[in-house]
């Protein structure tokens, strides 16, 4: 019925595709509520946006001043705003049509960073506070340069209130402070710190004081003098040197050196003025804002224009730059854009909420053994690894979407303000690394608590990390940038980097209302190489997970090569031990085990043979934990199972039954001997096998909300069965295993009774007729009727099967199993059919014999005398058990028997019984077990 071809990669994939897609289909909700946790953060983001506006934004003190003028005729109140009802705070805000025009400053440095000698090394005056304000200068024509330093600063102080701008532009202001975006205010004025007017010479003390502006942006300032000194250096290359040697570093002395401009006069001469300037345009204000670099570069310009002005005309040649102003503007608000502010911790907790959702996931199909078990009926890593990733990849896909259109929807700039093709890039791309971190991640772990514990403090503590340090670190400007990219790439730095990046440009865009990252920008945001480090980790990421992945499943060790020395020197006895261990199980072996082995050594020499299942010497030592000795699952199991046979495994609890079913089924690696199934090696060509092989674990390993119609289709197209043939399968399937009516087949499996589940159980590891199955206790938990039926659907399903089962009941041993053997302590103790072991164990009848406790000793000369080698083997109140040596006695001499001894005593009750396979089944586990306990 079945192709013997296994599956392609295109039909499992197809089949992992559609069992996930009905799967996700029943979990849609879940799914949905995944998608839209997005859209109640965004809600968030709103709310503490609004909350901030109406307490905030919206309060007097951050709007412009208004007042009311009432009406005379009704009593309303109009509301009149305006600069002149505002506080000084207020007024900010307000409309200004007609900006202060504002005296124009020279930027000069503190007084304790000034350079004062032609040399830049004297530092004296830096201790008393007055260096003076230096300027250097230089040009082809030194005498030039002397004539037009002399013109360049006022000797006096000429004030004249009543044309106050044009007096204070004939004199050099200067200010210490430096600058703001906008000019509505003169930071420099506005500060509190001095102005000053710089002279060629200072009068000592000597103080102006003026007033500006109207009220309430009016400012009254006091104006000191400050001393410029000029200095004449040979050629620009010097001052090159010495702006270079000035500039943050300091001199030899550790003082910084800092000059005002300096001038280049070139070859300036009487017909043709030719100047260049040097000024400093590194200077941020004070909140970290880069003001209009050039707003104090104009006044440089003027004050040379103007000195060789007079050097060409006269001495009272003026032409002033008297005043700078802003342009006028409209009422303002302010609006701090708090998603902006706080986006980038915020969206990185967002988008990194998605690693802990698909982590758990990838373990828990770990915890719950349904990838394994899906890979025992055949499904390859390969379409396993592809579906699930695209999986993961649509839905973080559609969370990442679903982020950006309510984030826009709902009016954040951190959305609407950047290019939303390098927003989807982005997160395109981080999703696909968190993904591949997921899957490499999920080797780690095989508990889904720890997992997710483990996943919760990354995601918020990397949040965290990232804004309470990274940031500051970002931000701090001498940190050095190879340090930060180190620190990208951690994953959840380059997230929170990108998404910084994000932030800052939206939150400058909402300032200045401009558009904030473009593709052309992301060189200068450092955005590019955010984007490298994330694909390339990514492309490893992957790689490493797959290989962990295949090196786990396959059950090799990873570290083998930190390994292998290590155990050497730990367990030099375990050559000894396993010698002592061989020589007990030569001297152990039984003649029918004996011969078992014999077979399998034949069969292996053999080039190709008709037996499935070929075990050969095989064992399972488990190392030895915490001091305890190492386990000795398996001691040597050579088993040969051919088509079509039914090989029944019994042995107390304990035994290693369950070791030899992971082996052969590859959970577990034998740590000696070898196993062919259907000529194919278990150690190396387990994937192959694994295509004609069914398996029914002893814990039912379903999903809750398929059916178990879909259950099959599932596994039925992993055996490759296609269309007509699928369906028929999985209809016969289901009928024989009796869950075709009441339309049990449509229910999800997790409302299954024990017994449905275990009859489904048994119809996946038979569906599309494998070589070989595996039963770990088929029947349990199933009622009689139910137990008969299922037996029934194996019996018929193992004329072209090997099947191996272990059992419990002796009655199912019995019913189904064309040979049997029985495990004690890793190793069988018998092998053969069940008539054959009852005969060869059994060869005895028991008699039982209920008499008055007095008459014991009476029925005991009784059974001695019809058999001579009777046993007595159970003795309790009055009833006794005598075991009679078939050979030794005919059936109708213990009748006689009993009949006279009827006469003399009172017996209550008597029986004889055949030996039961369970009577064959506690004598052999109780021999092995004693013949241990002395080993
Ligand atoms: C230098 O400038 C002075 C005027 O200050 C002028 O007299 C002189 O000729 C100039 N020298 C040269 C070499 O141009
Ligand atoms: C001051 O300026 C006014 C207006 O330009 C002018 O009329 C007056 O003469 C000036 N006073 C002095 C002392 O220069
Ligand atoms: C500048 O040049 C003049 C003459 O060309 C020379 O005397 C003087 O020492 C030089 N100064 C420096 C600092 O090199
Ligand atoms: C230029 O300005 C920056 C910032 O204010 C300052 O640190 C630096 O020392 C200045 N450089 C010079 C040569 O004045």
């Amino acid at each position: 019925m079945a192709d013997s071809d296994p599956a392609s990669f295109l039909t499992q994939a197809n089949a992992i595709l559609r069992k996930n897609l009905t799967y996700q289909k029943r979990n849609v909700w879940s799914n949905v509520r995944l998608i839209m946790i997005p859209f109640y953060l965004c809600l968030v983001l709103v709310g503490i946006q609004a909350l901030f506006d109406s307490q905030v934004s919206n309060s007097l003190d951050n709007q412009c001043g208004c007042k009311c003028i009432h009406k005379t005729r009704d009593e309303t109140c109009q509301m009149v705003c305006g600069v002149e009802y505002s506080t000084r705070d207020q007024a900010v805000f307000c409309a200004i049509p007609n900006p202060q025009p504002w005296p124009p400053l020279i930027l000069i440095p503190l007084p304790r960073n000034r350079v004062v000698d032609a040399n830049l090394t004297n530092v004296s005056c830096k201790q008393r506070n007055n260096c003076p304000v230096t300027i250097l200068f230089t040009g082809n024509n030194q005498s030039l340069g002397a004539t037009l330093s002399r013109n360049l600063f006022r000797r006096s102080f000429p004030m004249n209130y009543s044309d106050l701008l044009f007096s204070l532009a004939d004199n050099v202001l200067a200010t210490t402070y430096k600058g703001s975006p906008t000019n509505y205010l003169d930071a420099g004025i506005v500060s509190d710190r001095f102005i000053y007017n710089i002279q060629s010479r200072c009068t000592p003390n000597s103080k102006v004081s003026f007033s500006l502006g109207q009220s309430p942006l009016n400012f009254t300032k006091e104006m000191r003098c400050g001393q410029g000194l000029n200095l004449w250096i040979n050629s620009s290359r010097e001052i090159n040197d010495d702006i270079f040697k000035g500039y943050l570093k300091g001199n030899s002395e550790g003082m910084i050196n800092e000059i005002v401009a300096a001038y280049d006069l070139l070859d300036t001469n009487r017909t043709n003025f030719n100047v260049n300037i040097w000024y400093n345009a590194t200077y941020q204000d004070d909140s970290g804002n880069m003001p209009p670099k050039l707003l104090r570069v104009p006044r440089l310009v003027s004050l040379m224009s103007n000195a060789y002005l007079q050097y060409l005309k006269s001495p009272r040649t003026r032409m002033l730059l008297e005043f700078v102003k802003e342009m006028p503007k409209p009422e303002t608000k302010l609006r701090l854009d708090i998603a902006s502010l706080i986006g980038a911790v915020f969206f990185t907790w967002v988008i990194l909420l998605l690693f802990p959702v698909i982590l758990t996931s990838l373990v828990y199909e770990k915890q719950q053994r349904l990838r394994i078990i899906m890979k025992m009926h055949g499904l390859g890593d390969g379409p396993y690894w592809m579906i699930t990733y695209t999986y993961f990849l649509a839905i973080s896909t559609s969370y990442v979407i679903c982020l950006m259109i309510f984030g826009s929807a709902i009016g954040l700039n951190f959305f609407r303000l950047n290019d939303y093709s390098i927003h989807f890039v982005f997160y395109f791309l981080y999703i696909n690394l968190q993904i591949s971190l997921a899957f490499l991640a999920s080797s780690a772990f095989s508990n889904v608590e720890t997992a997710s514990v483990v996943a919760y403090i990354y995601v918020f503590g990397s949040g965290l990390l990232g804004w309470l340090l990274f940031q500051f670190l970002i931000e701090e400007l001498s940190f050095p940038r190879r340090w930060i990219f180190v620190m990208e790439l951690y994953p959840g730095f380059s997230l929170f980097r990108g998404l910084y990046e994000f932030a800052q440009y939206a939150f400058q865009g909402s300032l200045t209302r401009r558009q904030g990252m473009k593709w052309k920008d992301i060189s200068d945001s450092s955005m590019d190489k955010v984007f490298y480090i994330i694909i390339v980790e990514w492309f490893f990421s992957l790689i490493a997970a797959y290989y962990i992945d295949k090196m786990s499943s396959s059950g090799k060790d990873l570290l083998f090569f930190l390994k292998n020395p290590f155990n050497k020197y730990l367990l030099p006895q375990r050559p000894s031990l396993q010698k002592q261990v061989s020589a007990v199980s030569v001297e152990m072996e039984k003649l029918d085990v004996t011969q078992e082995s014999e077979k399998v050594q034949k069969l292996m020499r053999a080039q190709r043979t008709s037996h499935a299942i070929v075990c050969n010497t095989m064992k399972k030592v488990y190392p030895g934990r915490d001091g305890n000795p190492p386990k000795m699952a398996v001691r040597g199991l050579s088993l040969a199972v051919p088509s079509g046979e039914c090989f029944g495994m019994l042995g107390p609890n304990g035994a290693g039954k369950t070791s030899f079913i992971n082996m052969m089924t590859g959970l577990v690696k034998p740590t000696s001997g070898s196993a062919f199934v259907q000529g194919l090696d278990i150690c190396t060509d387990m994937d192959r096998v694994y295509t004609s092989m069914g398996v029914c674990p002893q814990h039912d390993l379903l999903w809750e909300t398929l059916s178990g119609r879909e259950h099959l289709f599932f596994y039925g197209r992993l055996k490759n069965l296609k269309d007509s043939k699928l369906d028929q399968a999985v209809e016969e399937s289901l009928k024989s295993v009796n869950l075709l009516h009441g339309g049990v087949a449509d229910k999800p499996a997790g409302k299954y009774s024990g017994g449905m589940k275990r009859r489904l159980s048994v119809a996946i590891s038979l569906i599309g007729s494998p070589k070989v199955v595996y039963m770990d206790e088929p029947s349990t938990g199933l009622d009689p009727a139910s137990r008969m039926n299922l037996w029934t659907v194996i019996k018929r399903a193992k004329t072209n099967t090997a099947i191996i089962l272990t059992t419990h009941s002796m009655e199912e041993a019995e019913f189904l199993c064309d040979r049997l053997g029985i495990f004690v302590d890793g190793r069988l103790q018998c092998i053969g059919n069940p008539k054959e072991l009852k005969g060869r164990y059994g060869g005895s009848y028991v008699l039982t014999m209920t008499t008055a406790s007095e008459h014991e000793k009476d029925v005991e000369v009784l059974v001695q005398d019809v058999s001579p080698n009777a046993k007595k083997i159970y003795n309790i109140a009055g009833t006794q058990k005598f075991e009679i040596p078939k050979e030794e006695v005919r059936i109708s001499e213990v009748f006689q028997a009993v009949e006279k001894a009827k006469s003399t005593l009172k017996v209550f009750a008597w029986g004889l019984a055949d030996t039961t396979l369970e009577d064959v089944f506690i004598k052999v586990a109780r021999s092995g077990q004693a013949f241990n306990v002395f080993s």
